[in-house]
């Protein structure tokens, strides 16, 4: 299948300052592709560009085969965006909201209603309906801002830092909500700039920094490759550390060496190593044929932060 979103070589300068600096990536249809990066990274500016919103310095994305940049109409027709802010809306009910922007995609007036009462079904606030807009609390209007982006039932939903502001309650429901649209079949691009805010729901993610991918594809083919990758903290009686720092360094997968002192006289050794279980054992196993006093032997497993943090480390300027 020909990817739901394609973009290639896409840039964005404002002056001699790169924004987004030739980025390229694809999402393929049906995922929930999550798009991490510290702030300032680019994230707001890509999400911009792809709505038709901006337009790029250079380089090219399409949308279902459509080009953001020479059919505008086609893009917002297939896209449902929510912003990065909400915007006031005194004096409006929640249903008035949603009424008002389903006129503006032209849903004729004897459909409104019934889509307005689906859509509130859909973000569970059937209750709120007469509520005014502003009333809300921030998970509700999040909610409302969802359900505007889906007015016009669009393929793809392309949202802006969504879980940003939530309290851990709304964030949770929230991510329900899009798992739930992930099972309709919709697309979802979204940003987040916390990764362990959208891993759990997203299939695929996209690593910005400084207006560079650092990585993207599927998820659990970026952490199966990042465990490769092991910490191991071995721990040996004072005396011996050089000779065990010796046999390390002629045993193959060990890429860093690091030695603490404990404190009470003893060492311990953090090894970066690559290979797999039985390499691991083995690497003990050649430390205590050669007669080191090892006191400890342990992994410590990267979590999905670390590997963000190392992914993005030394990128920044
Ligand atoms: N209109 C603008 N003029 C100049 N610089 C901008 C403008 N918009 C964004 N930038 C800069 O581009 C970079 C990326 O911003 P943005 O896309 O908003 O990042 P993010 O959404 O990841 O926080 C930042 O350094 C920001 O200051
Ligand atoms: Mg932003």
């Amino acid at each position: 299948m020909p990817p739901i979103i394609d973009v290639e070589n896409l840039t964005k300068r404002y002056g001699d300052r790169a924004a987004v600096d030739s980025i390229s990536f694809s999402i393929e249809p049906g995922s929930i592709f999550g798009f991490i990066g510290p702030n300032g990274a680019g994230k707001t500016t890509t999400i911009r560009i792809l709505t038709t919103l901006l337009r790029p310095t250079s380089g090219w994305a399409t949308v279902d085969g459509h080009s953001i940049t020479d059919e505008p109409y086609a893009i917002r027709r297939i896209v449902g965006y929510m912003p990065d802010f909400f915007g006031v809306y005194t004096d409006m009910t929640v249903w008035e909201y949603l009424d008002f922007f389903s006129a503006c995609y032209n849903i004729p007036a004897s459909q409104r209603p019934g889509l307005v009462k689906d859509l509130l079904a859909l973000v569970d606030l059937s209750h709120r309906r007469n509520d005014f807009v502003d009333a809300l609390s921030r998970g509700m209007k999040q909610r409302l801002c969802l359900a505007r982006a889906l007015v016009h039932d669009p393929k793809v939903l392309v949202l802006d830092e969504p879980a940003s502001g939530l309290d851990p309650r709304a964030r949770v429901e929230f991510r329900a909500l899009l798992a739930e649209l992930g099972n309709m079949g919709k697309t979802i691009f979204l940003s987040s700039h916390i990764l362990a805010d959208v891993a759990e729901i997203c299939t695929e993610i996209g690593i910005i920094e400084n207006g560079h991918i650092v990585t993207h594809g599927n998820i659990e083919a970026i952490k199966r490759h990042l465990q490769e990758e092991h910490h191991l903290c071995i721990r040996v009686l004072g005396d011996s550390v050089e000779q065990a720092k010796s046999i390390l360094a002629t045993i193959q997968g060990v890429q860093q060496m690091e030695t603490k002192a404990t404190g009470d006289g003893d060492w311990n050794i953090l090894v970066q190593f690559s290979g797999d279980k039985a390499a691991i054992s083995h690497l003990l196993k050649q430390l205590v044929l050669a007669d080191v006093p090892v006191l400890a032997f342990a992994e410590e497993s990267a979590s999905l932060e670390d590997v963000f943090m190392k992914l993005t480390e030394g990128i920044v300027s």
